[in-house]
C-alpha cells in the first residue's frame, strides 16, 4: 500500500536564468564566489542530519554518468548509503550496491515501488527526468536552489514542460554562498494550496 506520507521532491541547483549543467553537460559555475552578508550560513552537521532525513533518490542516467565521473575525479559519491534508483535503457556500470537501474513506466514506479517503502524521495535530476516527473503529476516538492550566475544557455532545470503547473512558495532562503533556495508546492487540482 502506498504510505500516505510519502513525500516526492524535485531538488537541482540552478543558474539565475534556469540552467541546471552547460549544453555540454559541465557544471564549473556551481562553484561561485559571492558573499551575501545578511544570509545564513550551512553548518556541515545541519547538512548532514538534513541528509539523513532523506530515504531515496531518483536521477536519470545523464546524472548518474556525471555523479561518476565526480567520484572518478576524487570528489567523492554525493549520495552516501542511501538507495538510488537510476533511470535507464542502457546497460550502465554499477558501482556500489545501494545503485538499481530501472526503466519502465515511472508513475507505476514511483507508486508502486519508491512511496509503499520510502517516506521522503528525492528526484535530484537531470532536466529530462525532472520535466517528466512534474509532467506525469509524480512530484509534491519543488526545491530550486538558485546561485549568483547567469550563463546564457544550457540544459533547462525542466525539459519539456507541455503545461502550466501551479505552485505554492513554502519557503524561501538565502544563504551567505550567495545562494537561494526556494521551496515550493505543487498544487494539485481542486484542493487549496495542496
Ligand atoms: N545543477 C544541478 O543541480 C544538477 C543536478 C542534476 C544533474 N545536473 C546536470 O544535468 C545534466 C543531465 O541532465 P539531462 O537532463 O541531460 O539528463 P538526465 O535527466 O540526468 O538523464 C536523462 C536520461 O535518463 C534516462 N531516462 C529518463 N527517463 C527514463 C525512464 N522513464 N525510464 C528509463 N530511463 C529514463 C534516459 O537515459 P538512457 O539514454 O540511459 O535510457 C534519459 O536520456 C548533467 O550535465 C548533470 O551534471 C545538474
Amino acid at each position: 500500500m502506498t504510505r500516505t506520507d510519502s513525500r516526492v521532491t524535485i531538488h537541482m541547483a540552478a543558474s539565475l536564468d534556469g540552467f541546471i549543467a552547460r549544453k555540454d553537460g559541465r557544471v564549473d559555475w556551481l562553484e561561485t564566489s559571492d558573499e551575501f552578508a545578511g544570509g545564513d550560513t550551512m553548518d556541515p552537521e545541519s547538512v548532514a542530519a538534513f541528509l539523513k532525513t532523506i530515504d531515496c533518490y531518483v536521477m536519470g542516467s545523464r546524472t548518474y554518468e556525471t555523479a561518476l565521473s565526480f567520484e572518478a575525479k576524487g570528489f567523492g559519491w554525493a549520495y552516501g548509503g542511501t538507495p538510488t534508483f537510476v533511470l535507464t535503457r542502457r546497460e550502465l556500470p554499477r558501482t556500489r550496491e545501494t545503485v538499481e537501474f530501472y526503466s519502465g513506466d515511472l508513475t507505476q514506479f514511483v507508486n508502486d515501488r519508491l512511496r509503499t517503502k520510502f517516506r521522503t524521495i528525492w528526484f535530484v535530476g537531470g532536466g529530462v527526468v525532472s520535466g517528466e516527473c512534474l509532467r506525469l503529476g509524480l512530484a509534491d516538492e519543488v526545491r530550486y536552489s538558485i546561485l549568483p550566475i547567469l550563463i546564457g544557455d544550457g540544459i533547462p532545470f525542466f525539459e519539456k514542460l507541455d503545461r502550466d503547473v501551479a505552485l505554492h512558495v513554502a519557503e524561501v532562503k538565502a544563504y551567505k554562498s550567495g545562494t537561494v533556495e526556494l521551496r515550493y508546492q505543487v498544487r494539485k487540482v481542486g484542493v487549496p494550496n495542496g
